[in-house]
């Protein structure tokens, strides 16, 4: 009997077959349970010799069954250590990250540099009614500043009567839009995504520009310098430029300048602030009074500057690309080469 429950419980291959080996001879009904039963039959003497044997046959399964039971449960766990084994040593693996376009690094550096100048971010949408976009501005139906824009025009169909739309030239419509939203006094600017049919190396359909503009009762052309200045020494992150305003014509600003750097280009190398050269960077002008009034502001007692640049040709400049049109490309390799992606 020993022998055949032994064998039994080191045979047993699971938690089941054990517990199938306990029952037979443990169990209620168990081959060893049974003869214990018996016992009461038997006459004292023998009873007491064969109840001995059977106690111990009985305490020796039991400790058997325990000892097998510790040896499966250990061989279980050593099967599951081997099997979820972990090399902490391994190197991770690599994950790409993902990082800020440099367009959109300098729009905020922009927007970073006029808030200190107490400039708030002001915004329109791309696209625009031709009255925000032209006429608004001073720019009549049959004005020659309407061909120069190469404009994208909105399609209508026949019998469509809403007002005509066109994707955003410039940001200056958002001049008018922050006069009638805010009213006077104003000192935003607004970056922001526009569109010209034009395509080659320093051109792209869709660019990037950032207009400025502050109204209040009495600013004047200083204020516009000043505010310009600062802005470049921040940006370019100089002690000291030189702007040059030249006289130019804009329909929406009287009298009007562009803004040109001092510089030098050396080898390749821009220097800001030091040089013979002349680098255009901006538009800018005071207010015209037919701007003003469009944004129901009365130009006899409020004036104001406003300037507009390109963020993109910005970039280019602070970070030396020649090739305005790899900036909307996408191309991971030019963004590493740059130091834009990981
Ligand atoms: N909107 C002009 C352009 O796109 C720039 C400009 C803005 C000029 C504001 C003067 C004042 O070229």
């Amino acid at each position: 009997l020993r022998g055949k429950y032994i064998t039994a419980v080191s045979a047993a291959e699971g938690e089941a077959a054990l517990e199938e080996v306990r029952l037979a001879a443990l169990g209620k009904k168990g081959e060893i349970s049974l003869m214990m039963r018996e016992l009461g039959k038997m006459d004292p003497t023998e009873r007491q010799s064969f109840g001995a044997a059977l106690n111990r046959l009985k305490d020796e399964i039991d400790t058997a069954l325990k000892a097998r039971k510790t040896a499966l449960a250990d061989a279980a766990l050593d099967a599951r250590l081997k099997s979820e084994w972990l090399d902490v040593t391994l190197p991770g693996r690599p994950r790409a990250l993902g990082s800020i376009h440099p367009v959109s690094q300098v729009m905020e550096e922009l927007s970073a540099i006029f808030a200190d100048l107490g400039f708030a971010v002001a915004e329109g949408p791309q696209v625009e009614s031709d009255w925000y976009n032209f006429d608004a501005l001073n720019i009549p139906p049959e004005h020659p500043a309407r061909q120069e824009h190469d404009t994208f025009f909105m399609h209508r169909a026949a019998g469509d009567d809403r007002p005509p739309h066109v994707l955003r030239t410039h940001t200056s419509p958002v001049q008018v839009r922050a006069m009638l939203e805010r009213g006077a006094p104003i000192r935003v600017i607004a970056p922001g995504r526009v569109y010209r049919m034009d395509m080659d190396q320093t051109h792209s359909p869709m660019f990037h520009q950032l207009e400025g503009l502050a109204i209040d009762r009495d600013i004047t052309m200083a204020n516009l310098k000043w505010v310009l200045e600062e802005f470049c020494r921040a940006f370019f992150e100089v002690d000291k430029v030189e702007l040059r305003f030249r006289a130019s014509h804009f329909p929406f600003t009287e009298p009007s300048a562009e803004v040109d750097i001092r510089c030098s280009w050396a080898g390749g190398q821009l220097r800001i602030g030091e040089g013979d050269s002349w680098m255009e960077i901006l538009g800018s002008g005071m207010v015209h009074p037919h701007v003003l009034r469009s944004g129901g502001i009365d130009p006899d007692e409020w004036q104001g500057f406003a300037f507009g640049m390109g963020i993109d040709r910005l970039a280019m400049l602070k970070y030396g690309i020649p090739d305005l049109r790899a900036f909307f490309e996408s191309d991971l390799r030019w963004l590493r080469h740059y130091g834009f992606a990981a």
